[in-house]
């Protein structure tokens, strides 16, 4: 049975002091109830990498919890300011990292090429990715979302390939429809269940049955603890990518109790 994952993504919120009171109160939370079958990662921005590594530290076990970078540069050091590189990520204790968030697609113009480099980079360095794909609204009601997806996924997961051969890395897919980030409109359950089976599809296809099913496919966009039990009840959606509801303790722990 494929590991769930919950991956709080903070974005760029969050100032030192309110990162450590959002990671106790979730570790503490889940060093006494530990989620029995959900790996849960945190994304902080990379200024607060060190505060979050710090604050595990003080709790149990780490309360379970991993640290992950939102972003890396496809190379692993050089002349690139403001950057920051896969070997740094991992330096600084992260074992995740996200590559091609439709926010780094929209507002730095990242391309599919760029994605599968940044995947190929976390790889190499000993970082799991999580690959973020995701179709416009305008793509979706023109039916081209899947033509989309598929042209993400392949460039994305270029890298990937190599998993075949190293079955006991982890990785990651993520569905984010850009018309559900951040808009408080969530793909139904339906809706999402057809996308992550088309995707499976596409692993199958790239990655060979095998590890098609054994890759965890997250949803994203919105999620709350009042659409997350519905999402998770599907059987191609294995955890979730959250934004703003990461931010609150209790809605994320929910989201976390929901996934199992
Ligand atoms: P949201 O963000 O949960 O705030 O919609 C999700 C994401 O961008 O990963």
């Amino acid at each position: 049975m494929r590991r769930r994952l919950v991956a709080g993504n903070w974005k760029m919120n969050l100032l030192r002091g309110e990162a450590v009171d959002l990671v106790r109160r979730i570790g503490d939370e889940l060093a006494v109830t530990p989620a029995s079958r959900t790996r849960v990662v945190l994304f902080p921005s990379f200024v607060l990498l060190d505060t979050v590594k710090t604050a595990f530290g003080g709790i149990s076990g780490n309360g379970g919890l991993a640290l992950g970078g939102q972003d890396l540069h496809p190379e692993d050091k050089g002349a690139h300011t403001g950057d920051v590189s896969g070997a740094q990520l991992a330096d600084a204790g992260c074992r995740w990292a996200l590559a091609g968030h439709s926010e780094r697609r929209q507002n730095h113009g990242e391309s599919d090429e760029l994605v599968g480099r940044k995947v190929a980079a976390a790889l190499r360095n000993g970082l799991s990715p999580i690959a973020c794909v995701g179709e416009t609204r305008e793509e979706r009601q023109s039916g081209r979302a899947f033509a989309v997806l598929e042209r993400q996924t392949r460039a994305a997961l270029a890298a990937l390939a190599a998993l075949v051969e190293q079955p006991d890395v982890d990785a990651a897919l993520a569905y984010e429809p850009v018309w559900a980030i951040g808009t408080g409109e969530t793909a139904t359950p339906a809706i999402a269940q057809e996308t992550h089976r088309f995707l499976r599809g596409l692993l199958a296809e790239l990655l060979g049955a095998e590890r098609a099913e054994a890759l965890p496919i997250l949803y994203g966009g919105s999620v709350t603890p009042a659409n997350a039990p519905d999402l998770i009840a599907e059987s191609d959606i294995d955890g979730f990518l959250v934004g703003g509801s990461a931010l609150d303790p209790e809605k994320f722990l929910s989201i976390i109790r929901a996934s199992g």
